[in-house]
């Protein structure tokens, strides 16, 4: 698959790239697509908007449903990050009355980071259920969304610092106290990865992934799967959030679009929207579906741990490599060595091998990506 990416594989030579699920490399079909939004821009100007509502977002919206096994693709809606739509999410909820939220201790940084700094509210209670340890992760969580009454549960698909896949709604929703809830899944590290139906959910539950990891088409877009009938009227709020009113007074109650544009913000630059169109095209005239994809990675992370193997490294080995079931298990790999000093000093180490990996703190991680073939591992000597 490695002449799909051939731009970015001259651009980088002997370089191994174990991050994609940082960034994935972009496959050349982005390119024409990246200047098609120029040529669009010139061509429609002013019009642009029509162009960009009237096609290209009704096509990618059907292209990942599709992809998800949505039979609604209006409710998917595109934001330039997922931090958008988180905070947008928080902003349905009245600041004045309390707010509980359920969550693990490993979704990604901004919701951390925001729901942390929401705190200092002082109406805010947030319960973080720990991932560790992943066997008996599952049954925790479950328990803990049946023991109290939540405004807001946020949950990874596939959990970012150990690629360990979350249990699905499917393993909890039932245990829910209020249909009021507002349910999210982060599927950043599965949308692209691994198999996702979502179909089962499309009523009940949020779905939020984007395009710099496994959708191969840069930053700048991310999108949410919003439940059909959804009715919040969240706070944070844009001129694309209604664009049937457009035309009307803009006076009294704020109106909502009825389909998933009600989440939407204001004006993007939609270049990676088309990239993303372009990516998803790519994935159905190759024949790239998630299963094919999942089972061509599979087969790399096998030949990447009999590799491992055969290297005896005092720190790469499978004690330290963070997993649960490998079946169930995003694309990356991560290794919770004994120090960060020794991440950082085995990753440096790497790189001069022409190795690129990622850390954060005490984990390494090595990811796993369509343009890699398992013969490249030999290029890892640790
Ligand atoms: C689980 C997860 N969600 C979301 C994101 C992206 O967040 P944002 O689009 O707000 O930068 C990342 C990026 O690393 C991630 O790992």
């Amino acid at each position: 698959m490695r002449h799909l990416y051939s731009r970015f594989l001259q651009a980088r030579p002997g370089i191994l790239h174990m991050s994609p699920h940082s960034h994935y490399y972009w496959p050349d079909v982005t390119r024409d697509a990246h200047m098609a939004y120029w040529d669009d821009s010139a061509k429609h100007a002013d019009n642009k908007w029509d162009v960009i509502f009237g096609e290209r977002v009704p096509a990618v919206q059907r292209l990942i449903a599709e992809r998800l096994q949505l039979s609604e693709p209006q409710q998917i809606v595109f934001a330039p990050n997922t931090h958008e739509f988180v905070y947008r999410l928080l902003s349905c909820f009245d600041a004045s009355k309390p707010l509980r939220i359920l969550t693990t201790d490993s979704e990604f940084h901004s919701f951390n980071r925001q729901s942390r700094r929401l705190l200092e509210r002082g109406n805010v209670d947030l319960k973080v259920v720990p991932t560790e340890p992943f066997t008996t992760f599952a049954q925790r969580w479950r328990d803990e969304v049946a023991a109290a009454t939540y405004e807001l549960v946020f949950i990874s698909q596939i959990f970012y610092n150990s690629g360990v896949a979350a249990p699905l709604p499917e393993q909890w929703l039932d245990a829910l106290q209020s249909d009021d809830t507002v349910v999210v899944v982060d599927g950043y590290h599965g949308f692209g990865a691994v198999p996702t139906d979502w179909s089962p959910y499309q009523d009940r539950v949020f779905y939020l992934a984007g395009g710099y990891k496994y959708a191969q088409a840069g930053e700048g877009v991310c999108f949410a799967v919003v439940p059909v009938n959804c009715q919040l009227r969240p706070e944070y709020t844009g001129w694309f959030a209604d664009f049937a009113s457009l035309a009307h007074p803009q006076t009294g109650p704020v109106g909502y679009a009825d389909d998933g544009y009600r989440m939407a913000g204001a004006t993007m630059d939609f270049t990676a929207l088309y990239r993303l169109e372009a990516v998803l095209e790519l994935w159905q005239t190759e024949g790239l579906t998630d299963v094919r994809v999942n089972a061509y990675i599979r087969d790399l992370q096998a030949a990447f741990l009999t590799h491992i193997d055969s290297l005896e490294h005092q720190y790469l080995n499978r004690e330290t490599l963070l997993q649960h079931d490998l079946t169930a298990h995003g694309h990356f790999f991560t290794f919770k060595l004994p120090s960060a000093e020794i991440v950082k000093t085995l990753a440096e180490t790497l790189k001069q091998q022409g190795v690129a990996t990622d850390y954060r703190y005490d984990r390494l991680r090595f990811g796993f990506a369509l343009y890699q073939r398992t013969k490249d591992f030999q290029q890892i000597r640790g």
